[in-house]
């Protein structure tokens, strides 16, 4: 398969997480015979001082001639830190999902049995857990008008929804559930808000054509508590922008860390694939940033265009790092290797011929690895 793949590799660990996935979905060109074109362009922080813009038209203009999305990550201290700054690189990232048109924003949160005690939580609590969040990305409060007072004093976020934007969200989660445990738990905060109201009666009359999905309503904030209490109850969580930016925070930490979290942003001309973290700027160039979200996120680009048994390589070399502790030391205090080697480790494994067809017999095993 033939894919021209954009590269936004964004802000702080962004460049260094990127460089991984791409080595990755090298590796699978390579093991496969595919040919992915890799474009390379700003947004973000570096594009605001490259261009004053954080989504420069040329960005743009390639992203929407490109087959996906590759992103790193967005965001950059001196502009969280300043209010009143008129300029931000989050702005980039907005206006890039809304151009693009990614209303879906799809979050798996899965525990790795190798990670379980890495866990905040006990085991017991989180063993099973298995749960991806359809989180609506390109409406609600994010893109609703916005209001500041000539004195600087008031200020207001409209939450706004419409029936279309509602219904072409859920009818992808609901596809989803079928394919997984038959289970959607719809988030929302309709005890108090009008837009969730209509979130329920809309999701409420499209479950009656998935007769074969459990509808549930869970409240955000019982939600998140139940998160803690009893992840592996959920199976498809379905809810709008901020609430599923706010849960798959949460979510992420079930599985040990949030530099493991991958996700895909997909519409109906467009698909991004970039990992839940953000910019981390305090392990900018350190290379110590945890490289999995990304490369686990290039695995979702594969999939997404069905490219399975590709797909399924990544995440089994990303398992053979996870067993072989090959990993940063967001995960293991003590670990001496780096963003570099664990997705140079992960992209040498996936041609593996314990797990795949045969290739490369004597890389097999970490001992052989070409990094130790
Ligand atoms: C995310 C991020 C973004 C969001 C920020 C960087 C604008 O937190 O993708 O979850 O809030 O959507
Ligand atoms: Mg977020």
């Amino acid at each position: 398969m033939k894919l021209k793949i954009a590269l936004l590799p964004g802000d702080g660990i962004g460049p260094e997480v990127a460089a991984q996935a791409v080595a990755c979905l090298q590796a699978v060109e390579e093991a496969f015979g595919h040919q992915f074109e890799f474009v390379e362009a700003p947004v973000g922080a570096i594009a605001i001082d490259k261009t004053g813009n954080p989504l420069p038209d040329d960005t743009l203009a390639l992203c929407k001639a490109s087959d996906a999305v590759l992103f790193g990550a967005i965001g950059d201290p001196k502009y969280d830190n300043d209010p009143s700054a008129k300029v931000r690189p989050e702005q980039g990232l907005l206006r890039l999902r809304k151009e693009l048109g990614l209303f879906s924003n799809i979050r798996p949160v899965k525990v790795f049995p190798t990670l379980i005690e890495k866990s905040p939580l006990r085991e017991n609590r989180i063993s099973g857990t298995d749960f991806v969040i359809y989180r609506e990305l390109t409406g609600g409060i994010y893109f609703g008008e916005k209001f500041l007072s000539e004195d600087g004093n008031t200020a207001s976020d409209l939450c706004i929804y419409t029936e279309p934007e509602i219904s072409r969200i859920a009818h992808l989660a609901f596809k989803a559930a079928k394919t997984r445990r038959n289970k959607l738990t719809l988030v929302d905060k309709a005890n108090v808000l009008e837009s969730s109201r209509l979130w329920r009666k809309v999701v409420t009359r499209i479950g009656e054509s998935y007769p074969e999905v459990e509808l549930n309503y869970l409240f955000v904030d019982n939600a998140a508590m139940q998160l803690i209490l009893n992840p592996s109850q959920f199976d498809v969580i379905l809810t709008e922008n901020m609430f599923g930016d706010i849960l798959s925070d949460e979510g992420s930490v079930i599985g040990g860390s949030i530099g493991l979290l991958p996700s895909a942003s997909v519409g109906d001309e467009s698909a991004m694939f970039e990992p839940i973290h953000g910019s981390y700027p305090q392990a900018t160039g350190k290379n110590i940033a945890n490289p999995i979200a990304s490369i686990l996120s290039a695995a979702m680009l594969l999939d997404h265009f069905g490219l399975d048994e590709e797909a399924a390589a990544v995440v089994r070399a990303v398992n053979k790092a996870l067993k072989n502790n090959m990993v940063t030391s967001d995960l293991d205090a003590n670990s001496k290797y780096g963003t570099d080697d664990v997705g140079h480790f992960i992209a040498s494994h996936i041609s593996d011929s314990d797990d795949f067809r045969g290739l490369n017999k004597e890389n097999i095993g970490l001992g052989k690895s070409t990094i130790i």
